[in-house]
């Protein structure tokens, strides 16, 4: 069985040996493997059952180490860089030649971030190359947001899941790219867009360019439960109109008007939008472990982490 451990000198070890390691960030966790290694990035393809055009980002424990992977840094990156790393931004940037093609989907860019959970810090800064991790879900699953999730997806197909408690921020960082000096976001994540704005104005969203292989990655079905999902503005009347079935409510606050479902969970009863940021997989992961007929949300807030709150569950529903 996979072992949750929380011994970093064990996970040294191991991606020294060029194999794989679950970490934890402070959005979700990622598998990883040392960027320098076809054998290691290989493996965390084949895990995850990934298609090889769908690159992977790197991450590095300090900004010294930029120069390492990027030969560009826009005057806009270096912003948004001071304004948020350590966290969850990752920014898209022209990359180093020695950059493995299978890392970057044989582009000419390299998505990169400094994660911000201590854990993995420390681990980072003790390894002599930058670690290649995708969220440490299979191909279209919801992304785990504990060691448990990790270990209940991987099993034995992976040696070593490092412990980090459950993840702060509970959603994928966000992506920011840059074309003709124009930043461009490419996936909405655990910094909003009005938070970015204020630190480099208006920036372009492209979160739904979805369909080419050239676009980030952000295939239209991701982060899916099993169970069949609704995404709805108003779920009292859908319940009502399927008494029949079990089923899971899932909302951003407050009470509903029937009671005539299964289960319900409450991201946040204060109408926080980063407590239920941080509680949508966990809380999703629950719901889909339920033997529910259905699961409906209920469409959050389109503003701040609303906005991607609501990407995530417009993709879980496809
Ligand atoms: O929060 C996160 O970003 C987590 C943690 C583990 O760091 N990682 C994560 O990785 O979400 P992943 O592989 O699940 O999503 C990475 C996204 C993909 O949509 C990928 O296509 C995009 O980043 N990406 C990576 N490198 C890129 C590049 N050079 N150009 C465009 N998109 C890129
Ligand atoms: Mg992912």
């Amino acid at each position: 069985m996979t072992q949750i451990s929380s011994d970093i000198s064990k996970a040294i070890e191991l991606l020294n040996k060029e194999d794989v390691v679950a970490i934890p960030t402070e959005t979700v966790y990622g598998l990883a493997g040392n960027i320098y290694s076809e054998k290691a990035i290989r493996k965390i393809f084949q895990v995850k059952q990934r298609p090889l055009f769908n690159p992977l980002i790197v991450h590095i424990p300090s900004i010294d180490q930029l120069e390492k992977v990027a030969r560009e840094f826009p005057i806009k990156a270096q912003k948004l860089a001071e304004a948020f790393w350590p966290g969850s931004l990752t920014l898209i940037l022209p990359k180093k030649s020695n950059i493995l093609e299978i890392v970057t989907g044989g582009k000419d860019t390299v998505g990169v971030r400094i994660p911000n959970h201590p854990v993995t810090l420390s681990l980072l800064k003790q390894l002599s190359f930058p670690l290649a991790a995708p969220s440490a879900n299979p191909y279209n699953r919801i992304s785990p947001t504990s060691s448990y999730h990790v270990e209940g997806y991987f099993g034995n197909a992976l040696p070593m899941v490092l412990e980090g408690g459950e993840c702060k921020n509970g959603i994928e960082s966000t992506i920011i790219g840059f074309e003709n000096n124009e930043a461009i976001l490419y996936r909405l994540g655990a910094i909003s867009v009005e938070e970015i704005e204020k630190i480099i104005g208006k920036i372009q969203i492209r979160n739904k360019s979805d369909t080419t292989p050239n676009a980030p990655g952000m295939l239209a079905k991701h982060y899916a439960p099993k169970t069949k999902m609704y995404l709805l503005d108003d779920i009292d009347e859908f319940i009502e109109n399927n008494k029949s079935k079990k089923i899971g409510v899932l909302r951003f606050q407050g009470k509903l008007n029937t009671t005539r479902f299964e289960h319900i969970e409450i991201l946040s009863k204060s109408g926080d939008l980063k407590e239920a940021a941080s509680k949508l997989y966990s809380t999703l992961h629950k719901l889909d472990n339920l033997n529910l007929d259905i699961i409906v949300a209920e469409r959050f807030p389109d503003v701040g982490l609303g906005k991607s709150i609501n990407d995530r569950l417009e993709r879980a529903i496809k």
